[in-house]
C-alpha cells in the first residue's frame, strides 16, 4: 500500500533502520476495548505518519462472528474517537482499513488455528506481508499461554526458527504473583524463544519515561550527582484522580500494587535507579533493570509495619465532581479490603544507593493526575547560610514529570534581590510543549513499532517480571498474615490517608505536592 498521506518531517529524519519490514498483526481480543481504544487506533496514526511498512495487515481474532466489512466500520469509529492522527477522513481511511481483517475463533479450540493459518497464508499473499508476524494477546490473562500453545500446536509459531519473525506481544498482567508469572513464563518459554516474546508496559513506551536514561547518560552534569553521596532520597508518584471507571471486577481483585507498582512503578524505578547498561541492547538494558530488583531489601518485619502504607478511598469528590466509595463501585465487594492507594519505602542494597530510601506511592481517587520522579539532595554543610536562612535548607530537587504537563524542573536557592542575603527557592524549568512544540506520541505507537523492528529493549523480560513479584510477595504475605494494619480509609479528593503522612514523618522527611 501506498500511503497517500503528506511527507511527516519527523519520517524524514528517521534513520532507515527504523523503517520495519513488511508484517501482519494478529490481535487476539479484538472486541476488546483495549484493540479500539489503543491498539488499531495507534496502528492508525503509524501508519498515517508513514512509520508502517508499505506491505502489512491486520488481523482481529475474537470469537463473535463480525464480517471484515463490520470490523472496519468499528474500528474507524474508534480511530476517529482515539486516534492521535485525526480527523479520520475517507480516503485515507479506506486505505488504511485495506488492511483490515477480521477472523472468528476461539481461543480454546484448536480448529480456529487450523483456519486462522490458512486465511493468514491468504491475506499474506495477497497483501505482500513476507510472513513476518506478531501475535498479540489482548484477551483475558487465563487465555495467553493457551493462544500461545495452540498457535505453536498449529505451526504458527515457530521456536526454532528465526525466519520469518514470529513475535508474540503479551499484556498484562503478567501473573498476580510470582508463582503464576512463573508458570505464565515457562509455558510460553516451552513454545517461542525468549526473544519472540514481548511483555509489554506501556509505561515504557511513554516519551519522557525513555527519557530518564537520556537525561542521566546523554548529559554530563547529572549522572555524578545520581548516588548515595548526593541523594538524600527519591520520591516517586503516580497520582490518578480517577476511581477505578467500572472496572471493580478486575480492580478488586488486584489492588493499586498489581495494578500499577509491580509493573508500572517498578519500571520507573528501575530507570531510575539502574546503572549504566554496556549497550543500549535489549538485554544490556534488561540485565541492569534485573540487577536493581534483586538489590531490593527483603523487608523485615520492621521495614513492612514503618515502611508501608495501604489506603482505600471513602466518598469524597474530585475537582468538584462527586465520587462514591470504593466499596460502593460495580463490582466490589461490600467488605473489601483492596488497596486503592499504596505508599512503600524501598532501599536498595547495592554500592550506589546503600542509605537512600526510595519512597514510592500510588493512589487512585487522589486530586490529579500526576506521574513524577523526584530526587531530593542532601543539604550542603550547616555553615555560612543554613543556620540564618531557614529556605537555605531547602533542599535541591530534580523533578521528571513524566505526565501531565511533561518536563523536568530543578529546584535550588537563590539570593532574594536586596540589601540583605534572603535565600528563596526557586525553580528552573524545561517543558516538552515548549521546547518541541510537538505532542510526544502514544505509548502504544512506539511500543508496536519497536516489536515489528524486533527491538525488545522497551519490553520486560521475563527474569525481570519474577524479580518484581519476588518483592511484591513479601508486601502480600504480609497482607495476608493479619499482622498488618488495616487498610487506611481516605477521602477521595485527598492525597492519601494520614497514616503516609506519618510514615515519612518518622523518617524526617515529606511528600512532595506535585
Ligand atoms: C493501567 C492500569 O495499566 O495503567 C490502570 O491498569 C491505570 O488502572 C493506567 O489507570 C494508568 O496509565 P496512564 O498511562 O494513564 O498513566
Amino acid at each position: 500500500m501506498t500511503p497517500s498521506t503528506p511527507p511527516n518531517p519527523l519520517r524524514e529524519e528517521l534513520e532507515d533502520d527504523r523503517l520495519p519490514p513488511p508484517c501482519t498483526m494478529v490481535i487476539f481480543g479484538a472486541s476488546g476495548d483495549l484493540t479500539a481504544r489503543k491498539l488499531v487506533p495507534a496502528l492508525y496514526t503509524l501508519w498515517k505518519e508513514r512509520w508502517l511498512p508499505p506491505a502489512f495487515a491486520i488481523v482481529g481474532v475474537a470469537r463473535r462472528d463480525e464480517s471484515d466489512d463490520a470490523f472496519r466500520a468499528r474500528m474507524r469509529e474508534a480511530c476517529t474517537r482515539f486516534a492521535r492522527a485525526r480527523p479520520v477522513d475517507t480516503a485515507d481511511w479506506d486505505a488504511f482499513a485495506a488492511a483490515l481483517f477480521y477472523h472468528a475463533a476461539d481461543f480454546d479450540d484448536p480448529r480456529g488455528y487450523v483456519s486462522l493459518a490458512a486465511r493468514l497464508d491468504r491475506i499474506e499473499r495477497a497483501r505482500g506481508t513476507g510472513g513476518d508476524r506478531i501475535y498479540y494477546l489482548s484477551t483475558a490473562p487465563a487465555y495467553f499461554a493457551t493462544i500461545v500453545e495452540r498457535l505453536a500446536a498449529a505451526g504458527l509459531l515457530d521456536r526454532d526458527r528465526h525466519e520469518p519473525a514470529r513475535r508474540v506481544i503479551v499484556e498484562k498482567p503478567f501473573g498476580v504473583d510470582l508463582e503464576s508469572a512463573r508458570a505464565l513464563n515457562t509455558r510460553l518459554l516451552a513454545c517461542a524463544r525468549e526473544d519472540q516474546i514481548y511483555r509489554i508496559d506501556h509505561y515504557l513506551g511513554k516519551e519522557t519515561v525513555q527519557n530518564l536514561l537520556v537525561f542521566r547518560l546523554a548529559n554530563g552534569i547529572f549522572e555524578p550527582l545520581w548516588n548515595a553521596r548526593y541523594v538524600d532520597h527519591v520520591q516517586i508518584t503516580s497520582a490518578e484522580a480517577i476511581g477505578i471507571e467500572g472496572r471493580g471486577g478486575y480492580f478488586d481483585a488486584a489492588g493499586i500494587v498489581r495494578d500499577m507498582v509491580q509493573n508500572h512503578l517498578f519500571q520507573v524505578l528501575c530507570l531510575t535507579a539502574m546503572e549504566p547498561p554496556a549497550s543500549l541492547d535489549a538485554d544490556d538494558l534488561r540485565d541492569e533493570k534485573v540487577k536493581v530488583l534483586r538489590a531490593l531489601r527483603v523487608p523485615s518485619e520492621a521495614d513492612l509495619r514503618d515502611g508501608v502504607v495501604r489506603g482505600q478511598y471513602t466518598a469524597g469528590s474530585v475537582h468538584g465532581r462527586p465520587l462514591p466509595a470504593y466499596v460502593e463501585e460495580r463490582g466490589v465487594a461490600p467488605d473489601s479490603a483492596t488497596e486503592t492507594y499504596v505508599a512503600l519505602r524501598l532501599l536498595i542494597d547495592n554500592w550506589r544507593w546503600a542509605g537512600v530510601p526510595f519512597y514510592l506511592r500510588a493512589g487512585k481517587a487522589l486530586p490529579k493526575k500526576v506521574t513524577e520522579v523526584a530526587l531530593v539532595f542532601k543539604a550542603p554543610p550547616p555553615v555560612l547560610f543554613s543556620v540564618r536562612h531557614r529556605a537555605a535548607r531547602e533542599p535541591n530537587v530534580l523533578a521528571i514529570r513524566i505526565q501531565p504537563d511533561e518536563g523536568i524542573s530543578l529546584r535550588f536557592g537563590a539570593k532574594v534581590p536586596g540589601p540583605s542575603t534572603e535565600i528563596h527557592p526557586v525553580t528552573m524549568e524545561f517543558r516538552y510543549g515548549s521546547s518541541f512544540g510537538r505532542e510526544p506520541p502514544e505509548a502504544y505507537e512506539r511500543l508496536l513499532l519497536d516489536c515489528m523492528l524486533g527491538d525488545g529493549s522497551l519490553f520486560t523480560r521475563g527474569d525481570e517480571v519474577e524479580a518484581s513479584w519476588a518483592w511484591i510477595g513479601h508486601l502480600h504475605r504480609h497482607w495476608a498474615s493479619g499482622e498488618a494494619p488495616p487498610v487506611a480509609p481516605y477521602a477521595a479528593g485527598s492525597w492519601g490517608p494520614t497514616e503516609a503522612d506519618r510514615m515519612m514523618e518518622r523518617f524526617g522527611v515529606r511528600w512532595r505536592r506535585p
